[in-house]
C-alpha cells in the first residue's frame, strides 16, 4: 500500500509553455507523493496521462545545454568502451543526442513524442513512435532480435507501470547484454530538499533500495550504480544485467555502499518522508516570504531557466507575476509563451537579461555553478541569485578577506 507524504497541490503540466489562447483549457492535478509500504518506492498518488505529457508538443530537448551535450558524449564513449555492444536500443530518444553515437544499421529507439521520433527517422536512426511497453518490446524483438545495450535517460522514472516497463527490458536484453538507466536521485533530492524533482513526468523518484526490490520480482538485477552529482541535480546511473549473466561482473561494494547509505538516512521508513515533508513547507514559506521582501523593496526580480521543476516550485509556493516579471530561457520552443499554471512570460536571454534586472531566481540551480561562473559581471554590479537549494538563500558576488588580515592570523 502506498502512503501519502506531501501534497504539493494543484498543479499543472510541468513542461506545457502556453500561448494566450490555450490558458482557458489548462489541464491541472494535485501532486501528491508516497511511500510504498512493500517495494519502498517513491512515486505519485496520483497521475498524469502519458499521452498528456509524451507528445507532439514536447518541448524538452536534451541537447539543449552544453552540459547535457557533453554528458552524453562521454556517456556513450564510455559504454562503448566498457561493452562493445553489436546492437543497440534507446529507450526515449529525445533529439537522438545519445544515438548519435552509435551505427544506424544496428542501432533502434523508441519515442512517443512523435516530433523528436521525426528527427531521429530523419537522422537514419529507425525510430519507434511508442510508449515503451511489452507490445513495443514484443515487436522491436521479432523485427531487429535481442540488445546487448538497452539505454534509458531520464525516461523509466516517467513510466506509471515500472515493474512491467523493466520486464519489457528482461524480454529483448541478451543474455550478455547490459541495460543502463539514469534518472534522479532521490537520495540527491532528500539531501538538497530539492523537492522540485516532484512534478508530473517524474511519476516516481527511486533510491536504489527500491529499484532492488522491483528487480526482485524479474530475472533483471542490479549490477552497479553511478552516482552522477552535476547531472540533473543528482543522477544515479544504473547497471543492470540478466542474473544468470556471468560475463559482467556485479559490483557487490560498490551497492552495498550505496544501499548503507540510504538505510542510514532512514530513506526506507515513512518517518524520514515525513520529516521531508516539513522541511518542503518551511522551504515554501521561506521562500515566498524572502521574495516578497525583496519586491516590497522595488526591485526588479526575473527567473534564470524556464525548467520543469520551477513549475512546481511557482505552483506550489504561490510565485506569479507579483513577484517575478519574467523568466529568461534560450530554448526557443518556450519563448514568447506562458509558464505553466502561475503564466509567467518566457523570453529570450537577449530580451531579458537587461542591465535593470536585481535579483534572478535560478530556476535551473542544476547549473548553479555554470551560471555563477557565467554571471560574474551581474553579480559584480550588484545583482543576487536566489535559490531554495539546499536551502532558501540568496548568491551575491564572493568576498574574500584582505591579504592584510591574513597575514596577521598567520604570524
Ligand atoms: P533542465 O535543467 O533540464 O530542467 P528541467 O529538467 O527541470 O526542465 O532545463 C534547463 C533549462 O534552463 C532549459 O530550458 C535551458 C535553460 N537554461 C538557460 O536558459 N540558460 C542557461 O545558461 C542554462 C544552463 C539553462
Amino acid at each position: 500500500m502506498k502512503k501519502e507524504f506531501i501534497d504539493l497541490g494543484r498543479q499543472p503540466i510541468a513542461n506545457r509553455f502556453l500561448n494566450e489562447d490555450e490558458l482557458e483549457n489548462e489541464f491541472f492535478y494535485n501532486l501528491k507523493m508516497g511511500l510504498d509500504e512493500e517495494t519502498l518506492l517513491v512515486s505519485q498518488m496520483e497521475t498524469v496521462e502519458a499521452s498528456d505529457m509524451f507528445n507532439e508538443n514536447y518541448v524538452y530537448h536534451s541537447s539543449g545545454t552544453e552540459t547535457m551535450r557533453n554528458h552524453f558524449d562521454s556517456t556513450a564513449e564510455r559504454l562503448n568502451l566498457l561493452f562493445s555492444p553489436d546492437r543497440v536500443l534507446e529507450i526515449g530518444s529525445n533529439d537522438g543526442v545519445f544515438i548519435k553515437h552509435f551505427n544506424k544499421d544496428a542501432t533502434v529507439a523508441v519515442e512517443p513524442c512523435s516530433n523528436f521520433a521525426k528527427i531521429t527517422n530523419e537522422m537514419g536512426y529507425q525510430t519507434y513512435d511508442e510508449f515503451w511497453n511489452y507490445d513495443t518490446s514484443d515487436k522491436i524483438l521479432k523485427e531487429h532480435g535481442k540488445q546487448d545495450l538497452i539505454y534509458a535517460a531520464n525516461c523509466m522514472c516517467h513510466i506509471h507501470d515500472i515493474e512491467q516497463a523493466f520486464l519489457s527490458v528482461e524480454n529483448l536484453l541478451s543474455d550478455n547484454g547490459v541495460f543502463v538507466f539514469e534518472d534522479p536521485s532521490l537520495m540527491s533530492a532528500y539531501l538538497r530538499n530539492s523537492y522540485d524533482q516532484f512534478y508530473d513526468e517524474h511519476v516516481h523518484l527511486f533510491t536504489v533500495t527500491a529499484l532492488n526490490n522491483i528487480f526482485k520480482k524479474t530475472n533483471l538485477e542490479i549490477c552497479g550504480v553511478d552516482q552522477i552529482n552535476h547531472i540533473h541535480g543528482g543522477t544515479n546511473r544504473v547497471f543492470v544485467k540478466l542474473k544468470n549473466n556471468s560475463k559482467i561482473t556485479k559490483d557487490e561494494e560498490n551497492i552495498n555502499t550505496i544501499l548503507a547509505d540510504e538505510e542510514l538516512l532512514d530513506l526506507d521508513k515513512m518517518a524520514a518522508y515525513e520529516y521531508w515533508a516539513e522541511n518542503i513547507q518551511n522551504s515554501k514559506m521561506f521562500l515566498h516570504d524572502m521574495m516578497s521582501a525583496l519586491k516590497n523593496k522595488d526591485l526588479k526580480l526575473i527567473s534564470y531557466g524556464a525548467t520543469s521543476k520551477s513549475t512546481t516550485i511557482f505552483n506550489y509556493c504561490n510565485i506569479g507575476t507579483d513577484l517575478i516579471d519574467y523568466i529568461v530561457d534560450t530554448t526557443p520552443a518556450k519563448q514568447g509563451k506562458l509558464s505553466p499554471g502561475m503564466h509567467i512570460p518566457v523570453v529570450s536571454y537577449e530580451k531579458g537579461w537587461t542591465e535593470d534586472v536585481r535579483g534572478a531566481f535560478l530556476g535551473a540551480w542544476n547549473y548553479s555553478d555554470f551560471i555563477t561562473e557565467k554571471e560574474k559581471a551581474f553579480l559584480d554590479r550588484g545583482g543576487f541569485f536566489i535559490t531554495h537549494v539546499p536551502e532558501v538563500d540568496i548568491i551575491t558576488k564572493p568576498t574574500c578577506v584582505p591579504c592584510g588580515a591574513n597575514k596577521d592570523t598567520q604570524e
